[in-house]
């Protein structure tokens, strides 16, 4: 199996950056983003060791330095999965880059020595005494951290992006081989796709051994399809499988990396919204049965997810609509407006928070059922409805309906998304919600937007919301 070592999945954040760069600023939102433990190394060593400068005045930087490694090390060793913020020499000790190297994702948060300088010069940091020194120092480091760094990143958005290696890169279908880094690759992408977008692979030193297409939609998601990958791919376990395509598309060429020989790496190249923000993150692959959707799949982490917003450009309004349902479900859920930001900042947004959740809950153990908002009354009028109703329809009436369970207003999603009760089977979309809860009424509700909690709501509350969803 390929180890699903993939961002910071199974490894620490690490920051690493001059002094005056924000850190710990951005350390502190990341850790409370993805629930992990946040450690500034500098407070440690103070509560340890007393303030730095007077380690510095009395013992001298070498002592300084003997202590930080040490305190690195321990940090960096622990098993919880932790955001670190390492002071800014702290990379210069070769023990602390092998254990960087081996325990973390780290990422180089830049600042230009400008910045720097205005923000540590009245600070009682010893080495920013001396602007001449200062700057020295400076130029001095940006070396080391360009060596050491894995990725940079300006904000704690930037940083929760890298860590699940999600790459915004308009153009991108123009150079998709640059972003294999394995000697051969397959190209498996929807079919529609394929004849709206021109594809590059643009990298000569990457074989691309085949193209195969998948048929639009969720037509792809079946065993006959995975079937055909199995018999045609020819890659060997040094293959990557690069997906490009809507939801559909990545699930079952994920799927495909999670089963041809054990496990490929795989890169998802989304071309939906639904695929840009929600779909390609988070491993979830998968395909349907005669018997349910989604019912076969793995857990398969893409090594990458490289987003290109222009592809967009020719998405059909109701997969628009689709999408959006998932990027105010996402705004909900993260307390944010962030329907109204710019196409492209509303994307990453939406990116940012679904890969913190992940990082938070990688296998859906716990926080990770969230994302579900709204959706078990979606798969209810879906299923109800004999799938005639859309998905982006059910998931803007199933926000309706959690937010009304709730106590919260519903005006955004009506505003956003204009829901309109749908024609479903009242007593078949009940059967479905409780098929689907396995007989627990647990639901994801908001306390408050930002602040959602997993519940309990009893039945005829349930059964109520569901049919004020249903036309009359
Ligand atoms: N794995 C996950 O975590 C996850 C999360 C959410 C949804 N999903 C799955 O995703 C699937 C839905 O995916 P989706 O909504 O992205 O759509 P999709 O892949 O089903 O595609 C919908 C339609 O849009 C077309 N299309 C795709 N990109 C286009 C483009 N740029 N221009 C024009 N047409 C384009 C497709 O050909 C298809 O006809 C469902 O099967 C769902 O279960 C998976």
């Amino acid at each position: 199996v390929v180890e699903q070592d993939v961002g910071a999945l199974r490894r620490h954040i690490a920051l690493i950056g001059f002094m005056g760069a924000g850190k710990s600023t951005i350390g502190r939102d990341v850790a409370r983003l993805t629930q992990r433990r946040f450690v500034d190394l500098d407070e440690e060593i103070e509560r340890r060791h007393g303030p730095i400068a007077k380690i510095f005045d009395e013992r001298g930087e070498p002592e300084f330095r003997r202590i930080e490694e040490e305190m690195a090390a321990g940090v960096l060793a622990a098993h919880e999965l932790s955001v670190i913020a390492l002071g800014g020499g702290a990379v210069g000790s070769t023990k602390t880059q092998d254990l960087l190297r081996a325990r973390a994702l780290t990422i180089w948060v830049p600042v230009d020595v400008e910045t720097a300088w205005r923000r540590a010069k009245d600070s009682d940091r010893p080495l920013a005494r001396d602007e001449g020194r200062f700057r020295a120092l400076y130029e001095e480091r940006e070396e080391i951290y360009d060596i050491v760094a894995d990725a940079s990143a300006a904000d704690a958005e930037a940083v929760l992006l890298e860590s699940s290696r999600i790459d915004f890169r308009v153009g991108a279908l123009a150079l998709l081989g640059k972003y294999v880094e394995s000697p051969r690759a397959v190209l498996v992408v929807d079919e529609r796709v394929l004849s709206l977008h021109p594809v590059k692979w643009n990298a000569p030193w990457v074989e691309l051994q085949g193209t195969y297409t998948v048929p639009p939609g969720e037509d792809a998601k079946a065993v006959a399809v995975v079937e055909r990958l199995w018999h045609e791919i020819s890659l060997d376990r040094e293959g990557t499988i690069v997906a490009l395509g809507g939801g559909s598309t990545t699930d079952v060429a994920g799927f495909t990396a999670a089963t041809y020989l054990r496990g490929l790496r795989w890169i998802a190249v989304p071309t939906t919204v639904v695929g840009q923000v929600d779909a390609s993150i988070g491993g979830k692959t998968g395909i349907d049965l005669f018997t349910g959707k989604n019912l076969a799949g793995a857990f398969h982490f893409p090594e990458r997810v490289v987003i290109d917003a222009n592809v967009l450009s020719t998405l059909p309004e109701e997969e628009r609509r689709a999408g959006m349902a998932e990027v105010v479900k996402t705004g909900l859920l993260a307390g944010r407006d962030v329907w109204s930001l710019p196409e492209e900042d509303m994307l990453r947004a939406c990116a940012a928070f679904k890969s913190a959740v992940v990082l938070s809950d990688p296998y859906e153990r716990g926080r990770r059922k969230i994302l579900n908002l709204g959706h078990t009354f979606a798969h209810a009028l879906e299923t109800g409805s004999g799938y005639t109703v859309r998905h982006g329809d059910a998931v803007a009436l199933g926000l309706v309906a959690a937010l009304r369970l709730s106590g919260q207003p519903t005006d955004v999603v009506e505003e956003v998304l204009k829901p309109q009760p749908v024609r479903a089977d009242r007593d078949a979309a009940w059967a479905a919600l409780k098929r689907d809860k396995k007989g627990e009424g647990v639901f994801v509700l908001l306390e408050a937007p930002g602040r959602p909690v997993v519940t309990n709501v009893p039945d005829e509350d349930a059964r109520k919301a569901l049919d004020e969803l249903i036309a009359k």
